[in-house]
């Protein structure tokens, strides 16, 4: 809030502090009789040797006032200022209408990179439910890091590495029917469940996964073909869920891109002494921060999941210069990530530090169909179709006139799931049932959809009224003024959810947005009887419609028009 800057700069003088630490001190009062921003000064006492109230009443008497505020009060020891409702109004209409979609963005992040490492998901193995947190999330902080002006870099560490690549040529070549590229993901997993049933049977299965898993480390053309087969059809499957749910990647660089990157970082911990042998395997002791070893070479010569994760993390320095690399991955890997940072903090990597593990709680099911099922693993694209199939029932009942009722339901039954993952502190679980995520009056995405459309409804039908030059000042009502601070409010907290990398302080300014406007559209009429308040109204509610939109948009949730 530019005004709130104005002021700050206003009174710094005054008291002998610097504009941003005055900003720091602002304080917004407990009641709204107290007005709108309050200024505490009794930190000032002891540098101005005089009693808080007496501070305050002297600021008062010296202070310009500036535009944007109608008065201001000394109480006690604060200063409260009052801010002047319609050129605020004014401006908040003005400056949604020209920033338009950019609204809510900034330059903040101009000249930097952030590395955004996100969804992760294994090759040859289901797309399942649990990885919907790490999708959505890394998806929505990857779209408002970009919004605030970061070159922002998304990745998708693929797992396409390991010995399980053996086990899948092996049993495809015993019992494969067709070309391993017709293969989809479920008749893949199908493989590697029958090979794991087989195998307890004939234990010389296993040495042959180790023989062929070799082949493909060793460079066996037929192998390495075999598996590259299975991984492009893997990608080709996954992308289509991806499109879905809106969430693309600027690189697919995942395990086995490492491979020929890691020696060098063994060697490198070698040199510097970090590493040692034991029992045959080459560890990093890490006793001392009270942590496990971390496993560098197993004793069988073979590198594992944190040695790729310390090459990872080294290529992305070196080829993305980021300011910030971002791994949204489960809490389950807390320990792993502390490992390996530790080990890049003792390889002298200062960088480290701008290394950030952004986990996230468990999700599950309360649904007897989907949930429970022993060893049932719950496909992602049967959750966004079973949704997607429940809102269109819902749309049926509830607009029966709607042209195109599909695209409407594949909107808002995709959004739901996505909000399902995004209105909570990440670390907290969610359980979530169908009535809850879907519910149109909730505090959910239909709703937030819901009234966007209806946002869009109300535009329609004034389609031929011209509110452009429409006066703000006539929002002189609490209902547009609790609706004028919410969509003031935004631009703060696409600020916030970046800092904490928390896409649900988005998601709760979206629905505070939401809320705010349908309480307006009931207590006031927009098409009022007077043009001018008709203009402003709508005027309001354009600047409505574009704000739900962009944080809409953030969380990679679409804004349908109509539904
Ligand atoms: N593919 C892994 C899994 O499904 C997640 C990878 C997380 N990222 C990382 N850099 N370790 O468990």
């Amino acid at each position: 809030m530019d005004t709130k800057l104005q002021l700050a700069e206003a009174l710094a003088p005054l008291c002998g502090m610097d504009a941003a630490a005055v900003q720091e001190w602002f304080e917004v009062p407990k009641k709204a009789d107290m007005g709108d921003l309050a200024f505490p000064c009794f930190r000032l006492a002891k540098a101005m040797r005089k009693a808080p109230p007496a501070i305050a009443a002297e600021l008062k008497e010296q202070l310009v006032l500036p535009a944007g505020f109608s008065k201001v009060e000394a109480v006690g020891g604060y200063l409260n200022f009052f801010v002047d409702t319609a050129s605020q109004a004014t401006a908040v209409l003005d400056k949604v209408r020209s920033m338009g979609d950019a609204y809510g963005s900034s330059e903040l992040g101009k000249g930097k990179t952030v590395c955004v490492e996100y969804s992760s998901i294994n090759i040859a193995k289901p797309f399942g439910f649990h990885h919907l947190p790490t999708t959505a999330i890394g998806n929505a902080l990857y779209r408002i890091y970009k919004f605030l002006g970061y070159r922002t870099i998304g990745i998708n560490h693929l797992g396409d590495w390991g010995t399980q690549f053996g086990k899948m040529i092996t049993a495809y070549k015993k019992w494969g029917t067709k070309p391993i590229d017709d293969y989809t993901i479920r008749e893949l997993v199908a493989l590697y469940v029958r090979f794991h049933e087989e195998a307890e049977k004939d234990s010389t299965l296993n040495d042959e996964a180790r023989a062929w898993f070799h082949k493909i480390e060793t460079g066996d053309p037929e192998a390495l073909e075999l598996w590259s087969k299975m991984k492009d059809g893997t990608i080709r499957e996954v992308k289509v869920t991806y499109q879905r749910m809106g969430v693309d990647f600027d690189s697919w660089a995942g395990e086995s891109f490492y491979e020929d990157k890691m020696p060098a970082i063994i060697q490198e911990l070698r040199d510097k002494g970090i590493s040692k042998l034991d029992h045959g395997a080459e560890i990093v002791d890490l006793s001392e921060w009270n942590m496990p070893p971390c496993i560098i070479v197993k004793s069988d010569g073979s590198t594992i999941y944190a040695t790729r994760d310390l090459a990872a993390a080294c290529y992305r320095k070196e080829e993305y210069d980021f300011s910030k690399l971002l791994y949204v991955v489960a809490y389950q890997q807390d320990l792993h990530f502390k490992q390996f940072f530790k080990v890049l903090e003792l390889m002298g990597r200062d960088w480290v530090k701008d290394c950030v593990h952004v986990n996230f709680g468990m999700v599950s099911m309360e649904d007897a169909s989907f949930s429970t099922r022993s060893g049932n693993i719950l496909y992602l694209d049967d959750i966004l179709q079973a949704a997607v199939d429940k809102t269109y029932a819902i749309i049926c009942e509830k607009s029966p006139d709607l042209e195109d009722k599909q695209s409407a339901a594949e909107a808002v039954g995709v959004g739901a799931i996505l909000w399902s993952v995004l209105y909570n502190n990440r670390i907290k679980d969610v359980s979530f049932t169908w009535d809850k995520i879907l519910n149109f009056d909730g505090e959910t995405a239909p709703y937030v959809q819901y009234t966007h459309a209806r946002c869009c409804s109300v535009l329609r039908k004034a389609e031929e009224f011209d509110f452009s030059s429409a006066d703000a000042s006539l929002l002189d009502d609490p209902y547009s003024a609790a609706l004028l601070k919410t969509l003031e409010a935004f631009p703060e907290s696409v600020l916030s959810a970046a800092d904490k990398y928390e896409p649900y302080v988005v998601s709760r300014a979206v629905v505070a947005i939401a809320s705010a406007f349908n309480k307006f559209y009931y207590e006031q009429r927009i098409m009022a009887d007077d043009p001018k308040v008709k203009a402003a109204r709508l005027a309001l509610t354009d600047a409505t419609r574009q704000v739900l939109k962009n944080g809409l948009n953030l969380l990679g949730i679409v804004a349908p028009e109509r539904m």
